[in-house]
C-alpha cells in the first residue's frame, strides 16, 4: 500500500492527467520531456511515471508558457501541436495560456461539523501538488484530521500554528514536508486551547495573515482546513484568505446552516472592510436520493452567485482514501471520486 509520496502513474493515467492523446505520450518520452521508470508489478516490469516526474512535467509545461518565472503568457503553438496542453491551461483568443492559481490563499470552511472539509482539503492539496504546484496545507483544527489525512501520525510531538501565534515561533519552523511539492503545518489537540490566549493578543485577527505572508513567496497555493466553529482562529484565516470554500453536504441540516455561514462571512466583510470570494462546494451528493437532488437545486437557486459547478458525489473511494491516508487517485483513478476531485481542483484553482 503506497503512500502519496510514493505514488506512480501508468502512461494511460498520465495522458488523462496531462490531457494529451495516447499516441503523443511516446513523443514526449522520446524527446525527454517525461521520464519513465520500470516498476515490478507481479512478474512483469511495467513502465510507470513517479509523482516527482509527473510534477516535473507540469512544471516544465508551465515554464514553457512563460520562458520565465511568471506565468500567464501564451504557450507556443508547437507545444500544443506536440500535445502538451496541460490541465492548467485555458483557451484565449491567441491560443492557450497557462495560469497561476487565481486565488493563492484559500480555506475550507463551515461552522457545521462533518460536511467533508478535511477530506476535501486533503484531496485538493494532493491533487494540486500533482500538477506541480508548490502547495502549503495548514491544519487549523485541533482534531488534526487534515494532518492524519496527509499521513502524519506524530503531530502530537510537533509545533502547530498555536506555537506560531501564541509563542512567537517563526512560522517556517512549524512547516514539515509531506511529499514532493506538498508541505504542511500540522495540528494536534493542543490547538483546541488557542482561543483564550489568541483573544488576549494584540492584532489577534491579523497575526495569522502576517505569519502566512512571510511564507507566501515560496508557494503557488496555500490552503487551510478549519475547525467547525465561528472561532477567532477561523476569522483570522478569513482575513488571510483570497477564497473561502464553504463545504455543504447535500442534506437538509447542512443546507439550513448555510444562511448562518453566509451571514458570518458578510459580517466579516463589514468588520474587516474586505471583499471575500466565496465558493460553495456541494459534497456527498447522491443522485438516487430525492432529498439530495432537492438540496442541490436549492443551493444552486438561493446561492446562485457562489455555488460551484463542481459537485462531489458520495463515494466509498473517498472513505477508502481517508482510511489509507492517500489520494482518491491512488484508490481508483477511474472512479467518480477521482474525476470529481479533478473538476473541483480545476474550478477552485482557476475560477
Ligand atoms: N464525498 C464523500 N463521500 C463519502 N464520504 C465522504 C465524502 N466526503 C467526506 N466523507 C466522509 O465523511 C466523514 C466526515 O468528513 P470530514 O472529517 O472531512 O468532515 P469535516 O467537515 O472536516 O468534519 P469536522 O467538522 O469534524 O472537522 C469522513 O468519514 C469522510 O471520509
Ligand atoms: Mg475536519
Amino acid at each position: 500500500m503506497a503512500s502519496f509520496r510514493e505514488m506512480c502513474f501508468t502512461p494511460a493515467e498520465f495522458t488523462a492527467l496531462a490531457k494529451i492523446k495516447k499516441d503523443q505520450f511516446a513523443q514526449l518520452e522520446s524527446s525527454g520531456r517525461i521520464n519513465t521508470t520500470k516498476r515490478k508489478m507481479g512478474n512483469v516490469d511495467r513502465k510507470m511515471i513517479t509523482l516527482e516526474d509527473l510534477q516535473a512535467y507540469f512544471q516544465s509545461t508551465r515554464k514553457m508558457g512563460t520562458g520565465a518565472e511568471s506565468a500567464g503568457q501564451a504557450i507556443p503553438v508547437e507545444a500544443l501541436e506536440n500535445g502538451s496542453l496541460p490541465s492548467v491551461a485555458v483557451a484565449t483568443d491567441s491560443g492557450f495560456t497557462l495560469k497561476d492559481p487565481t486565488h493563492k490563499i484559500q480555506m475550507f470552511y463551515n461552522v457545521k461539523g462533518g460536511t467533508g472539509k478535511s477530506t476535501l482539503t486533503a484531496q485538493y492539496v494532493m491533487r494540486a501538488s500533482m500538477m506541480g504546484l508548490k502547495v502549503l496545507a495548514i491544519d487549523l483544527d485541533g482534531q488534526g484530521h487534515l494532518t492524519v489525512n496527509l499521513d502524519i501520525l506524530d503531530a502530537h510531538e510537533r509545533p502547530t500554528i498555536y506555537d506560531v501565534l501564541i509563542n512567537d515561533l517563526p512560522i517556517e519552523e512549524s512547516v514539515i514536508n509531506v511529499a514532493p511539492c506538498l508541505d504542511l503545518i500540522p495540528a494536534n489537540l493542543g490547538l483546541c486551547n488557542i482561543e483564550i490566549p489568541l483573544n488576549n493578543k494584540p492584532r489577534r485577527e491579523y497575526r495569522l495573515a502576517e505569519a502566512i505572508e512571510r511564507l507566501a513567496e515560496h508557494y503557488d497555493l496555500i490552503v487551510a482546513d478549519t475547525n467547525p466553529a465561528a472561532s477567532i482562529l477561523n476569522c483570522s484565516m478569513m482575513v488571510a484568505s483570497n477564497l473561502i470554500n464553504v463545504v455543504c453536504a447535500t442534506n437538509p441540516l447542512s443546507f439550513h446552516g448555510m444562511s448562518l455561514v453566509m451571514a458570518t462571512i458578510e459580517d466579516m466583510e463589514r468588520e474587516f472592510r474586505k471583499q471575500m470570494n466565496v465558493k460553495i462546494v456541494p459534497n456527498m451528493y447522491d443522485n438516487r436520493e430525492v432529498i439530495s437532488q432537492e438540496v442541490l437545486g436549492e443551493l444552486r437557486t438561493q446561492f446562485a452567485d457562489w455555488c460551484a459547478h463542481a459537485v462531489i458525489n458520495r463515494s466509498a473511494d473517498m472513505n477508502e482514501a481517508t482510511k489509507r491516508r492517500t489520494t482518491v487517485w491512488d484508490v481508483n483513478p477511474k472512479g467518480t471520486a477521482a474525476s470529481d476531485i479533478n473538476g473541483l481542483a480545476e474550478e477552485l484553482l482557476f475560477c
